[in-house]
């Protein structure tokens, strides 16, 4: 039986995994009666006995139980994994619940599947929440970033619990109502996409410290101690420095020459390119990132390959090794600003497909801690949306744009010399290049109107008159209006 006695929770946490006890034990520390729930009493229990003292919890044991431990409405948070095991939880959860009774899902689900579950949940009078949430273990104990999509109403009765238990930036919670449905995982899923790309950059940035200036891992850390001061100060940066100083307790030699280099990956990022493809968004930073980590993870290819001819001239090297890190180190900025630019850009064009209007500068001030991304430079892309809600495009803010253009010859300085010692830097060679394009007065996309026209009659537009045309191309070669 339930020890349940009379008490009542405000919360549910059901799924109690290392994320989801550490948010239960979030919520309790902050004064919050929380039932217990897990298909495993195992988990439960373990909880209890280790940390039952930092708060009022309420253990139990079926579903019945513990939706019967809820005060009304109930909220339930779910922290289980993605995909059919939530549908399955929510399935038990909803027949037992009442309408007005609110299901919130924690976890890293596809912002489609919370669509329809917040549709088929609504039809049930019941409200569905999808709550990105950023941070780690770590984070979901001591204050993660929070994304609740979902219900307006129902975020009025859940929202004061999940801000008390966010990350706080200047006493502002990193947590706010995204906007409807699918809303608040879509905006976690780029979220995971930039993270993606940040990692990437960072990567390439190491390894031109290594390729191109042949500096040990030491040193590499210290220069990321040091940037950590500065414009890139950031939770990944800060970590790639911890990383980078670990030395393997077997061999004596740095730990990240004893890890496979085949990254993994969970989804999330590729999820936001699929996405991104299908807005018709170029979210090139982020597609490089996730097939940088495809790439890393075909051995068998990469073993054959080993031997091809690089044709690289090592001397293009730059002796100046000083001025060199300060080169990556500005390229690294800029890179990310255009990763941070056309992660906005994908998010805004999902919120204008399925009339979420999501606010970027939210954004930009619920990601200033407790999530993986959080960053210095987060502040200033609160104070560009601001200054400007209507903002084209994040890179054009004239703070980054300043930047940017500050940066652009440190940028192609790096990418001319990996390119020519052969070191790989996808992630910064293709946001130089989107960042080229974009600024072009011109671009060839003019040919490839011409060629669709030559062999489809897809028909163009020209410069100087309004309309469609198409040129007989295997007649006389005259124009007609299409
Ligand atoms: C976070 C992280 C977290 C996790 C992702 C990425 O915001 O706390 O993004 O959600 O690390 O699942 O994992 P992969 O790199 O395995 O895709």
């Amino acid at each position: 039986m339930a020890e349940t006695g009379q008490r009542q929770a405000q919360i549910g946490v059901t799924g109690l995994a290392v994320m989801g006890s550490n948010i239960a034990r979030n919520l309790a520390r902050h004064g919050h009666t929380v039932a217990l729930h897990n298909r495993s009493i195992a988990k439960t229990d373990a909880l209890l006995a280790e940390h039952g003292s930092e708060g009022d919890f309420i253990r139990t044991e079926t579903t019945a139980e513990f939706v019967a431990a809820l005060e009304r409405p109930r909220r339930v948070l779910m922290m289980v994994k993605a995909g059919d095991a939530t549908d399955a939880v929510i399935d038990e959860l909803a027949d037992l619940m009442e309408p007005g009774d609110i299901i919130i899902d924690g976890g890293n689900s596809l912002y489609t599947d919370t669509i329809r579950r917040e549709a088929a949940m609504a039809a049930r009078g019941l409200n569905f929440i999808g709550a990105g949430i950023s941070g780690g273990e770590e984070g979901a104990l001591n204050g993660p970033s929070i994304m609740p999509g979902g219900p307006a109403e129902s975020y009025e009765s859940v929202g004061p619990l999940l801000e008390s238990i966010s990350a706080h930036v200047d006493g502002v919670p990193c947590c706010t109502h995204i906007g409807p449905d699918g809303s608040g995982h879509f905006v976690k899923m780029v979220h995971n996409g930039i993270e993606y790309a940040d990692m990437q950059l960072i990567g390439e940035a190491y390894d031109l410290m290594r390729g191109v200036l042949g500096m040990d891992v030491a040193e590499i850390a210290d220069v990321f101690r040091e940037w950590n001061t500065g414009d890139l100060d950031s939770y990944l940066v800060e970590i790639t420095a911890d990383v980078l100083s670990a030395v393997d307790a077997t061999t004596g030699r740095p730990l990240v020459d004893v890890i496979v280099d085949e990254a993994g990956q969970k989804g999330t990022g590729r999820w936001t390119v699929k996405s991104a493809l299908d807005l018709g968004v170029p979210t090139t930073g982020i597609a490089e990132a996730v097939f940088a980590r495809a790439l890393s993870s075909a051995p068998d290819q990469r073993r054959e390959a080993r031997g091809l001819h690089s044709g690289a001239d090592r001397s293009a090297a730059p002796a100046d090794r000083a001025a060199f890190i300060e080169d990556i180190r500005q390229a690294l900025y800029a890179s990310k600003v255009i990763a941070y630019s056309q992660g906005f850009d994908q998010i805004a064009a999902g919120s204008e497909e399925h009339g979420w209007n999501v606010h970027p500068g939210d954004l930009a001030t619920i990601w200033r801690g407790g999530c993986i991304i959080r960053a210095k430079f987060l502040d200033r892309i609160r104070d560009a949306y601001a200054e400007n809600p209507e903002l084209p495009a994040l890179l054009l803010a004239p703070y980054f744009r300043d930047a940017v253009e500050t940066a652009v010859g440190s940028w192609r300085r790096v990418v001319m010399t990996a390119t020519a010692t052969g070191v790989p830097v996808p992630a910064f060679a293709s946001s130089l290049s989107y960042y080229d394009a974009l600024r072009a007065d011109r671009l060839p996309a003019a040919l490839t109107q011409g060629l669709r026209d030559y062999f489809g009659a897809h028909t163009y537009r020209r410069i100087d008159k309004p309309g469609s045309f198409h040129t007989l191309w295997s007649g006389d070669r005259s124009e007609v209006e299409a």
